[in-house]
């Protein structure tokens, strides 16, 4: 059942426009992460283009946002609180190829993993990459086109690659 639910996601729903939290096309992907997803919360909405691997790893809090063309790689738990905003094309890592050694290639060396944690209220600027076990604080920005590679402090703005403390709201 979840391989045919998942063919129909990507051959069908992940293509339907709309970005209304109450329109058909959302609420169909939202059914389909309800059912899939570790947990999703009410009022949480899926736009066009969200790619999610591995679904049953993904939390999502109430009244979030998995924005336009988000990319989550949940080889790893990634776990997102409440009233998460996401800009577009944001991508969310909990992997890494290992290489350690001439000897090996990424091929046969295995991977390692984190889990990421997105907590309440934090705004995601489009194109930003968040890398595998980030945690993002309570109320944080993430700029446009960051790339996050260390824990953000609840509250701030960071930005930049590799991302760097701006400001505090
Ligand atoms: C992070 C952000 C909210 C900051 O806005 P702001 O509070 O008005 O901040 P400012 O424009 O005054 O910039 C403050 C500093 O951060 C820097 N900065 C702003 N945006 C940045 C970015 N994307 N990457 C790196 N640095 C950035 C500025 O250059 C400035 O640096 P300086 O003090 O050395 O001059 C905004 O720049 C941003 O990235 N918004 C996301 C937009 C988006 O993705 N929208 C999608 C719709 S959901």
């Amino acid at each position: 059942m979840y391989r045919i639910s998942l063919l129909f996601y990507f051959l069908f729903l992940i293509w339907l426009p709309g970005a209304n939290a109450k329109g058909v096309s959302c609420r169909l992907r939202c059914f389909y992460f309800r059912t899939w997803a570790k947990s999703f919360g009410d009022g949480s909405v899926v736009m066009k283009g969200v790619n999610v691997s591995n679904p049953y790893n993904l939390s999502v809090g109430e009244n979030s946002g998995l924005g336009i063309n988000a990319y989550l790689s949940c080889v790893a738990e990634v776990s997102i609180g409440d009233r998460v905003l996401m800009g577009p094309d944001v991508m969310i890592f909990t992997s890494d190829h290992n290489w350690c050694g001439i000897d090996k290639t990424y091929f046969n060396k295995g991977m390692s993993e984190a889990p990421v944690t997105i907590e309440d209220d934090v705004w995601i600027g489009a194109r930003a990459i968040i890398l595998k076990g980030i945690k993002v604080g309570k109320g944080a920005t993430i700029a446009a086109g960051s790339v996050v590679t260390k824990d953000v402090e609840s509250m701030s703005v960071v930005g930049g690659v590799p991302a760097k403390f701006i400001k505090y709201k």
